[in-house]
């Protein structure tokens, strides 16, 4: 067998542990080894947080913390605590590559001292500032197949570009897509206070994310126009918060050039899901968010919501778990960068990389 992609986690909060939790709780990704962990917080607290987790619920396995690290399953995981990525000890560490998941480094300018310091590539877990951040952005499943070896700082994009664009990208290759309008509603985050307290820049983001639906700023039409450019101009996004611990989901109201109906839209999607069930799925049972805690998929398409007005004007609605969704897109992107700069490429994700290149 040759040998795994050796990752090191740098942020473990949310999709840090949920990066790991996801590695560790699947059976087909041996070909990644979290070798390192940068993070601020003390070692009893990340053990106890990972071992317990009010979302995801009980860890299945053992987590310890000891002297300089997380036992994960038997497993030594060095833990560091280098807030400065100048500091880090990255030039000690034998590894391919940096899971960025602080969300503390959005510029390019922030993220080249990880490289300065010794960190070959770096994944990061949101859109970073700008296209400009960053040398690729990649929705798994879309375009794999730009990822390169020369690539240093590679985006996973958003949670809810990866829920959205596969399917506008399914809506504009089949029926044409005029115009979309997209709402977000996400649930909480670490971002948001739970009571009134002085917070971010965005004044509704220090209202009580507990108490209110809370309108927030939103990248997300700058993200989608990076994926489908075709479209730049023709996408709105808006955003709110709404006060429960994890799944989110994606009103998409979308103006087609060719007159449609629910059916065939049903037909569409149910067809692109079997052809890429890890990435897309449709329900046609009466669920709530909660139903979706967990769940894996990028994007789950709710048939039963599905609205056609005067033919050409289609409202959708788009679940997905912004964690754990999200973390094992992580995951699918670094085995799929991997296929281009070492010799151990993911035959599952090597494959999707070629349908996306080739325009399939
Ligand atoms: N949560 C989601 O649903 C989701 C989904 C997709 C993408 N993302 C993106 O992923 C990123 C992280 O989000 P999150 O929800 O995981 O946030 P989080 O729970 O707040 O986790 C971030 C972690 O990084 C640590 N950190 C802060 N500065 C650091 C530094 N300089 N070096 C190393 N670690 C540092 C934080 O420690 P302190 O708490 O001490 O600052 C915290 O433990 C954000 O960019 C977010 O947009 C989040």
């Amino acid at each position: 067998m040759s040998s795994p992609l050796r990752v090191a986690i740098n942020g473990y909060g949310r999709i840090g542990r949920c990066v790991l939790r996801a590695l560790m709780e699947s059976h087909d990704r041996d070909s990644i080894k979290v070798v390192a962990i940068n993070e601020p917080a003390d070692l009893e607290s990340m053990a106890y947080l990972t071992q317990y987790d009010s979302t995801h619920g009980v860890f299945p396995g053992r987590v310890q913390a000891f002297d300089h690290g997380l036992r994960v399953n038997g497993e030594d995981i060095p833990v560091f605590h280098a807030a400065d990525p100048a500091r880090g000890p990255w030039k000690s560490l034998d590894f391919d590559l940096l899971l960025e998941c602080s969300g503390a480094f959005g510029t390019r300018a922030k993220l080249q001292p990880f490289i300065d310091a010794g960190c070959p590539r770096i994944l990061v877990s949101n859109p970073g500032h700008g296209a400009a951040e960053v040398d690729y952005t990649v929705v798994h499943g879309i375009n794999d197949g730009g990822l390169n070896a020369d690539q240093r700082i590679v985006s996973a994009a958003s949670c809810t570009t990866n829920a959205v664009v596969p399917v506008l990208d399914l809506l504009d290759r089949g029926l044409g897509v005029r115009s979309a309008f997209l709402t977000t509603l996400h649930s909480v985050m670490n971002d948001q206070p739970m009571i009134d307290g002085y917070h971010h820049t965005d004044l509704r983001r220090t209202r009580s994310a507990m108490q209110s639906i809370v309108p927030v700023a939103t990248g997300l039409a700058q993200g989608v126009e990076r994926m489908l450019p075709h479209l730049a101009g023709r996408i709105q996004a808006k955003a709110v918060r709404v006060p429960i611990l994890n799944v989110s989901a994606i009103e998409v109201s979308a103006n087609l050039a060719r007159p449609t109906d629910p059916q065939a839209l049903k037909t569409l999607f149910i067809e692109a899901a079997r052809i890429q069930p890890n990435l897309l799925a449709c329900t046609d049972q009466p669920h709530a968010s909660i139903d979706f805690n967990h769940d894996a998929h990028s994007a789950v398409i709710d048939l039963g919501q599905i609205r056609v007005n005067n033919g050409d004007f289609a409202n959708l609605l788009v679940w997905f778990d912004n964690e754990w969704g999200f973390a094992n897109r992580m995951l699918d992107v670094a085995q799929a960068w991997a296929g281009q700069f070492s010799d151990n490429p993911d035959p599952v994700t090597a494959e999707i990389a070629q349908i996306s290149s080739s325009g399939a």
